[in-house]
This record gives structure tokens, sequence and C-alpha cells, in this order.
């Protein structure tokens, strides 16, 4: 099957100091990639690489095979739809002037819906999350952490994107509210279809969300393969550690 998201080489130098260093990787449609290393390692470079708010000084990344980086301004229009992120804070998402239903109305204005539209389809994005209607005319602020991370995901599915890029986006969450919403992505990634690269520091996270794993050490690819494989016998021996130091968490 043809990748939706595709890395080759890709490298990133502040400086001296190369923070993302020759990294490849694939995702295949309605497929989770898991990207996780301890802080520092490059996961949130990587991630903005591929949310083209950083341009990488080497390598290549294509969406359904377009070259990200050297695509036309019509293609990258479009393409702007396909990918979406979900931030760790959903503050950093969702206009606090906004009411929720607002919110997902200027998402999907931006996306040319027209206004008679965007009520039912507000209503059926809330859903979608496991929000009823009742939270159209809460303002953000009203919201808990789990409520307003859920609207932050109907917000960043509202163009149906083919990718989402996720950093860390249930780390600030409870174990149990953290649970019920990466049951929400699934969930929509069954819907949808859409694939997804998720940041995250937390080998417990991956281990419920994540099909495939990359795991990253200061700035390299370490290990990587289908999840349940690299956490069932990880060669390398800093993946070794952070099985060690999940389990210490979890005792
Ligand atoms: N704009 C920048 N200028 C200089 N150095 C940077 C910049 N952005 C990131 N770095 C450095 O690159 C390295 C990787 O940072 P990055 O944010 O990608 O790590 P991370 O894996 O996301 O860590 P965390 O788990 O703490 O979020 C770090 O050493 C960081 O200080
Ligand atoms: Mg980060």
């Amino acid at each position: 099957m043809t990748a939706v998201l595709r890395g080759v080489g890709v490298t990133k130098r502040f400086g001296g100091f190369t923070a993302v260093d020759d990294v490849d990787f694939a995702i295949e449609p309605g497929r989770t990639l898991g990207v996780v290393g301890e802080s520092g390692s490059g996961k949130s470079t990587l991630g903005r690489i591929v949310m083209r708010l950083l341009t990488p000084d080497a390598g290549s990344v294509t969406l359904d095979g377009h070259n990200l980086f050297s695509m036309s301004r019509s293609t990258l229009r479009l393409a702007r739809r396909m990918f979406q992120l979900v931030p760790q804070d959903p503050r950093n998402a969702l206009n606090p002037a906004m009411t929720v239903g607002e919110n997902l109305a200027f998402q999907l204005r931006a996306q040319g819906v027209p206004r008679n539209e965007w009520r039912a389809r507000s209503a059926d994005l809330l859903e979608m999350v496991s929000l009823t209607a009742d939270y159209t005319h809460a303002y953000p602020h009203e919201l808990s952490g789990g409520q307003a991370q859920r609207v932050a995901i109907g917000r960043a599915i509202a163009s149906r994107p083919r990718l989402l890029v996720c950093d860390e986006a249930v780390s600030a969450l409870d174990k149990s509210v953290q649970a019920q919403v990466l049951n929400t992505f699934a969930d929509l990634q069954k819907q949808l279809g859409v694939a997804m690269f998720f940041i995250t520091h937390d080998l417990a996270v991956v281990e419920h969300i994540a099909d495939d794993l990359l795991v990253l050490n200061r700035g390299r690819v370490v290990e990587s393969g289908e999840t349940h494989s690299v956490l069932a016998a990880p060669a390398d021996p800093y993946t070794q550690e952070l099985l060690a130091a999940r389990s210490v968490m979890h005792a």
C-alpha cells in the first residue's frame, strides 16, 4: 500500500547541533506511527517538519507521494486540509473568545463549507468525539482538559484530513481520561481511515494506540517496527531502558 506520509533521510540542524538525524519513516492509511523517545530526542522537531512548520536541512517528506517542500502553491492549499495538528494543550488550537460551536464553525468556514451547514456539521463533529451538542455554547475555559482536547480533535477532523499529527496530545490528561481520549482517537481512525503521527514520551500510550513504532534517541532512529514486536523484544539498549523505566512507573 502507498504510504500517506513518508520521510527519507530527514535531518534538521540548529546551528551546529543536529536535532533530527537521517530519520526514515512511513505511515500507511488508517495506521498510527508512535514516535517515542526521551525529552530532547527530536520528536517535536520531526513533528514540526511533518506539519511543514520547519524545513529540513536534508531528506524529503512526501504526503500521498507529493514532496511537502516543493509542492506548488495550489497543491499546498489542498494539502493543508489533509494534515492537521492536535497539540498537547488544546488552548493552542481553540480560540478562547469563541464558543465551541464558533470554533468549529470557524474551521468549517475555512474549509469552504457553506454557512447553512455549519450547525449540523458542528453537531456531527461533537458527536464523533463523544460530546453532545450541549457543548456548542460553552467556552473553552468552561471545559475540562479532556473535553477541550475532544473539541480540538473535532476541529482537527473537520476537514476530513488524511493525516493527524498529535504532539503529546494526551500527556496532560489524567490516566482515566487519557484512556477515553485514546479510545476516541482509535474510533475516529476506524471511521475515517486517517493516519496518525503520534508523538509521546509515554510507552504505555503508544502500546495502546500505535501500530508501528519509531524510537528516537538524540535525533536518531534507534528502533522501528510493529509496536508489539518492538516492545516484546526490544533490540536496542535504549528501548530496553525506556521499557524498564516504564515498568518501574507502573509498579
Ligand atoms: N528552534 C530551536 N532552536 C534551537 N534548538 C532547538 C530548537 N527546537 C528544538 N531544539 C533542540 O532540539 C532538540 C530536540 O528538541 P525537540 O523539541 O524536538 O525534543 P522532544 O523530543 O520533542 O522533547 P520533549 O519530550 O521534551 O518535548 C532539543 O535539544 C532542543 O533544545
Ligand atoms: Mg516535544
